[in-house]
């Protein structure tokens, strides 16, 4: 079995992070999105309702499975018995950064990365742009499974009701 670690923070995760799942599931016998991220950094979302979310968005995808992580990438991947961690790249930036993580994790344990191109209509997708359109009030329900985007709506309501008090 060709296992796959597909590791983010996905807050939220958007249609550009489905479309990778997505590929990645066509490539791999099982896909765990593995959601992780900094506890501390206050995010939109906490990690079980992203992890909810995901579950909801890949729902169709019977060989894809949605969990918590934390701590280091190449361990957990170790515990799930996945042999390649899988990552979008959107831009030259994207490749600047995922290149020294993985060769560190390459380094750490052997684990292999694999690079999946973002589809052209995604590539200036990301979550922080996502977040950061949002709270300003911008319409961000094109880059979003229909589910987050209502969630992300309510949840920045909430946000400046909680701001306005
Ligand atoms: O969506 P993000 O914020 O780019 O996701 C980052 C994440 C969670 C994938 C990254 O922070 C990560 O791999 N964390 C695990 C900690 C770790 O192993 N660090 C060393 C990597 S070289």
């Amino acid at each position: 079995m060709r296992r796959a670690v597909c590791p983010g923070s996905f807050d939220p995760v958007t249609l550009g992070h489905l479309d990778v799942i997505g590929r990645a599931a066509r490539l791999f016998d099982e896909v765990v999105v593995a959601v992780g991220g900094n506890p501390a950094k206050v995010g939109l979302f906490h990690p079980v309702e992203r992890v909810e979310m995901l579950r909801a968005a890949t729902a169709d995808l019977p060989n894809v499975v949605v969990e918590r992580f934390s701590g280091l990438l190449v361990e957990y991947c170790a515990e799930r018995g996945a042999q390649a961690v899988v990552k979008g790249v959107r831009s030259t930036a994207d490749v600047d950064h995922e290149l020294t993580m993985s060769q560190m994790n390459a380094s750490l344990s052997g684990l292999e990365t694999v690079w999946l191109p973002t589809a052209p209509r995604w590539s200036f997708v990301s979550s922080s742009l996502v977040r950061e359109v949002a709270l300003l009030g911008g319409d961000v329900a094109a880059f979003l499974p229909p589910g987050v985007a209502e969630a992300t709506a309510r949840r920045v309501a909430e946000r400046l009701r909680g701001a306005d008090e």
